[in-house]
């Protein structure tokens, strides 16, 4: 496939309704994963299971890119092809995590600070000859009583514009994650807070740094009530403060949003993306960009077993197709039966 520009790139990924597929955990949180199921992390393992994920009909029409870490995108299938090949080949586009992770903040060390600018140039333009045609990087943000400081939010959305910048001038498309977490016990309206507090940080950072926001992808959390909040917020208003959220805080000219699942069960993260879909019409698409929500069906399904194949391909179909909906508004709750 071939693209003129990041802009290109950008909509392609997002195009009729597509969304992403995050598959970039680390060796630690793919370990982390498959002991749920009691199997082994070895490197064949974690092959097959990627394998059946990029191999399933459903990548094909609902995904437009697939977050890999830096294993897989050197990883060949069973049959000697390159798995990021047949992410082409299913219509999408391969993208590689390029953060190294996080280390608490100098300044407030209950605090983290994501790492990975040190030689980000020359990994990226190895990702890029290695055919990645976009890049993810996250900021961790906590919330909980004094948390976010100011420090935390500007090193994070200064590191996240750094990156952008260098990712660009290597010719991807970066996405740039500024994940204000769902756990604590904190309201609906804390996280409103905290996350436009981010947001905007994060878009006058990437103005200084003069990122082409046309070429850029913003993976944000939705607005909802802390994990562990006595009240939870329901479906519509947590689409209605989502998007009151991004519409105060995010530049026209960018041309998609595409959420993180970050802990919510799967249906609630694509009930979410519907709603708002059904209640809002904006400059730049919503879409989704979920790890868990995405693959925790399909992991259970597959449980480690090749027999499971089919039935893991299926469950990770079935989602995918699911979100697709939520991306045009059309998704219905009696789908899911
Ligand atoms: P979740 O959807 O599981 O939050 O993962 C998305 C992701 O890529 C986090 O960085």
């Amino acid at each position: 496939m071939n693209f003129e520009s990041l802009e290109d790139i950008a909509n392609h990924i997002v195009s009729e309704g597509k969304g992403i597929l995050a598959a970039d955990e680390s060796t630690p949180t793919i370990t982390k994963r498959f002991d749920t199921i009691d199997t082994e992390s070895t490197e064949e393992n974690r092959r097959d299971y990627r394998e059946l994920l990029f191999r399933a009909v459903g990548m094909k029409n609902n995904i437009g890119g697939v977050i890999l870490f830096d294993e897989t995108l050197r990883q060949e299938a069973k049959d000697g092809t390159m798995l990021s090949d047949i992410i082409y080949a299913q219509g999408a586009l391969p993208g590689i995590k390029v953060d190294k992770g996080i280390k608490p903040l100098d300044s407030s060390p209950d605090e983290n600070l994501t790492q990975g600018l040190d030689g980000l140039d020359e990994r990226c333009a190895e990702y890029f000859s290695l055919g990645a045609k976009f890049t993810k990087w996250r900021a961790v943000i906590k919330q909980d009583g004094s948390f976010p400081s100011d420090d935390c939010l500007k090193a994070n959305m200064e590191a996240l514009a750094e990156y952008a910048k260098i990712v660009q001038n290597n010719n991807m498309v970066p996405i740039v994650e500024p994940e204000v977490l769902m756990d604590g016990s904190h309201s609906i309206e804390d996280c409103y807070s905290a996350t436009s507090r981010a947001l905007e940080m994060l878009f006058n950072s990437l103005t200084d740094h003069e990122v082409n926001i046309k070429g850029t992808i913003l993976k944000p959390n939705m607005v909802t009530s802390g994990s562990t909040a006595s009240e939870q917020a329901n479906i519509s208003l947590v689409a209605e403060k989502t998007v009151k959220c991004l519409q105060n805080s995010l530049p026209d000219d960018l041309p998609a949003v595409t959420f993180l699942s970050g802990g919510q069960s799967d249906i609630d993260s694509t009930a979410h993306l519907d709603k708002m879909n059904k209640i809002s019409s904006n400059p730049w698409k919503l879409s989704f960009s979920y790890g868990r929500a995405l693959q925790q069906a399909a992991l259970k399904a597959w449980s480690g077993n090749v027999e499971n194949e089919t039935a893991a391909q299926e469950a990770f179909s079935h989602r995918a197709k699911m979100n697709k909906l939520a991306a045009l508004g059309e998704w219905e709750s009696s789908l899911e039966n």
